[in-house]
């Protein structure tokens, strides 16, 4: 049991929420928003966390040491409205007293939908489709144009088989692929014969067959930069790479430079190292497909995700650990 709050909880939110959420937390909850749905800057992010007993963060606030040591002595409970939580220094919240929440699981199925999207997209050149469509030029039906690389019986390796990974590999199996994945602990055999998943012990080794990598594990210390330039180098020139978890687990210049020089086939990426800043030399790649970080980007997700954020806030308003509690 958590100490339960005497009074009606003050809880500031950082970005504007879709509106049912919104009014569920102003019925329950003495709410703060951020009219302006712009990222708050440090300052700003500071003076709110002040008089909160709880913050709603999403992954656009930097919630490091130096914030949190602006906090008030209120401040119990980060609830982050999102499962990534990269941005937020949960070891310091910790030692400060303050309890992190994620929103875990309703992201899982949309965010594996744009993932299979990419895997198609990339190999079958749509950017390159739609781009010629838009510039009025296409010619018409032709035998030789827009020929992209065949998906089915093609080997996908997906790095990270956690509740995403799983449900990406149960979409390529639809799709006909080879499904292959690397993770820090081997899946139970249950679960793996079920997917019909090979499992590579060593990454570098998976990264050298694969036709199509996915990266789905969270970014962590360990994860940083884990496709760096040694191990991009180690993919095939007739690879392609898709992202859709975090930008920082890829070498994002070692990945332009390949991309440049003809080194990969292609790239499909929702999340970017430096986002929402883009490398303009990945931008002006014929062979690639940048998205705007919209991979949970469903109203039902969306909704959803603030759905838990409040189950999570009111199971602690009532003296209960929070179901999403985040554990450094
Ligand atoms: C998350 O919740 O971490 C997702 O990246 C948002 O799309």
């Amino acid at each position: 049991m958590t100490d339960r709050p005497k009074h009606r909880l003050s809880v500031t939110v950082t970005r504007r929420l879709p509106e049912p959420v919104e009014t569920r937390l102003r019925e329950l909850f003495d709410v703060t928003l951020n009219e302006s749905d712009t990222p708050m800057d440090a300052a700003t992010l500071g003076a709110a966390m002040k008089s909160a007993d709880v913050l709603v963060p999403t992954l656009t606030d930097e919630i490091d040491q130096k914030l949190l040591a602006q906090a008030g002595e209120r401040l119990k409970l980060i609830a982050n409205y999102g499962a990534g939580f990269d941005h937020i220094d949960v070891e310091t919240a910790r030692r400060r007293g303050v309890l992190v929440t994620n929103t875990p699981g309703v992201l899982t199925e949309d965010t594996a939908d744009m993932t299979m999207a990419l895997i198609l997209a990339v190999p079958r050149r749509l950017a390159e489709g739609v781009a010629l469509i838009q510039s009025g030029e296409w010619g018409g039906w032709s035998p030789t144009a827009l020929t992209g690389r065949r998906v089915t019986g093609k080997r996908l390796g997906i790095l990270g088989m956690g509740r995403i990974g799983q449900a990406v590999a149960r979409r390529a199996r639809a799709f006909g692929m080879q499904v292959h994945y690397h993770n820090r602990r081997r899946l139970h055999g249950d679960i793996e014969a079920a997917l019909e998943a090979t499992y590579w012990e060593s990454l570098d080794q998976m990264l050298a067959r694969m036709d199509v990598v996915s990266v789905n594990c969270p970014h962590t210390p360990a994860t940083y930069h884990l496709l760096n330039a040694r191990r991009l180098k180690l993919l095939k020139p007739t690879a392609y790479l898709v992202n859709t978890a975090r930008g920082e687990i890829v070498d994002e210049n070692a990945l332009t430079r390949m991309l440049v020089r003809g080194e990969l086939a292609g790239a499909g990426l929702d999340v970017f190292e430096r986002a929402p800043a883009v490398n303009p030399k990945l931008m002006a790649q014929p062979n690639v497909m940048l998205l705007p970080h919209m991979g949970s980007a469903t109203e039902e997700g969306r909704i959803e995700m603030g759905e838990k954020v409040i189950i999570n806030i009111k199971t602690f308003a009532d003296g209960h650990r929070p179901p999403d509690q985040v554990l450094p």
